[in-house]
């Protein structure tokens, strides 16, 4: 039994990674090593990984049919999928829609079909994103809101993977599991998200923009929460449903003012920000909190990490890494 982890070499990915290696699990790790960000971080990332000797890695596009083929064929021993390769971040989607349709819809398919064509495939654990609640206003966002109103093609790219696994599990019968990750952040993190963008230009002396005036609000989630919550629900399974997929929001449950998720990375730095306030961005949604009741009733995950621990963590990382 192994776990085949796409995007291994992302943010999110590495981390779940390490974790199941730690853990003793055997991980089969994909990652095509794009350049949305620096190639360098997600090398650093794989190079941790590669010192497990549990951890096998194919470079490899999730949307090349064949490709994937190839790596299913060479691992009869997966039976659990955690699809995380994606094209993210919602602002990229309005210069480069083309990369969400192929990492996020056509490489959907190929991961749906390569967990339909596995011997056995007990679960298909895959990440959506709470920017599918749009601009609803009835807060916190629940997985029972209507989400039919997607303000940026990201969005709709992660509500068309939901829908494409819901199918694929009425179907073929496969156990799937979509993940709406609330803004993830911490060591190793991405670095077009808030919190990497904010240290990187304080420590180099420049201006952050923070859009909406500031005005804005974010479910910001540690990633070691993420992490558990992943794992969590990838070592169990949806049962007692005629069509087993199910959907869970995972953030931190609390929805953060950015001014004060501002303040703590200032007061983590010791420097204060020079803050230039910019009207909203296209795509981009005012406030996110999750709802997390259902995945506490289901799997018994809580979020134990508040921004106030969590960004000295992620500030610490930087420092280190970056020698700054
Ligand atoms: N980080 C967050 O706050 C957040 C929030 C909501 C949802 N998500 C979702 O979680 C998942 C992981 O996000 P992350 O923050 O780790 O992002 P990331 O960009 O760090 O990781 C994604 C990885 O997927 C790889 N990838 C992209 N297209 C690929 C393809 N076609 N074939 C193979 N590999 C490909 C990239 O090289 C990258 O290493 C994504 O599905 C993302 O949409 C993340």
């Amino acid at each position: 039994m192994a776990y085949l982890v796409t995007g291994a070499a992302g943010f999110i990915g590495f981390h779940t990674s390490q974790k199941l290696l730690e853990r003793g699990e055997p991980v089969i790790g994909v990652d095509v090593v794009n350049d949305y960000y620096d190639p360098a971080l997600k090398e650093a990332r794989l190079a941790l990984l590669k010192k497990y000797p549990a951890f096998t890695f194919h470079r490899a596009d999730i949307a090349e049919r064949e490709d994937m083929e190839k790596v299913a064929s060479l691992h009869p021993e997966i039976t659990r999928i955690i699809h995380l390769a994606a094209q993210a971040g919602v602002r990229y989607s309005l210069i480069n829609p083309y990369a969400y349709t192929h990492s996020n819809i056509d490489g959907q398919l190929v991961m749906l079909e390569l967990a339909r064509n596995l011997k056995q495939c007990d679960h298909f654990v895959y990440a959506s994103s709470s920017s599918v609640y749009g601009s609803n206003e009835k807060l916190p966002f629940s997985i029972e809101d209507r989400v039919d109103h997607p303000v940026s093609l990201y969005a709709a790219t992660k509500k068309a993977g939901e829908l494409m696994a819901h199918c694929y599990s009425h179907l073929y019968q496969i156990p799937s599991t979509g993940l709406r990750f609330f803004t993830v952040y911490g060591p190793w993190g991405r670095p077009d998200m808030a919190a990497f963008l904010f240290v990187k230009a304080i420590l180099e002396g420049k201006p952050i923009k923070v859009f909406n005036h500031g005005d804005m609000r974010r479910d910001f989630t540690f990633v070691d929460d993420i992490v558990e919550g992943i794992l969590a629900v990838a070592s169990g399974q949806p049962s007692g449903m005629a069509v087993p997929a199910k959907v869970y929001n995972i953030g931190n449950h609390r929805s953060e003012p950015l001014p004060r998720f501002i303040s703590v990375i200032e007061e983590s730095l010791g420097l204060k920000a020079n803050i230039i306030y910019e009207p909203m961005q296209a795509g981009d949604v005012k406030e996110t909190f999750a709802d997390i009741d259902p995945l506490v009733k289901d799997y018994g995950f809580y979020p134990k990490t508040s921004i106030d621990e969590g960004i000295p963590k992620f500030v610490t990382w930087y420092r280190e890494f970056y020698k700054v």
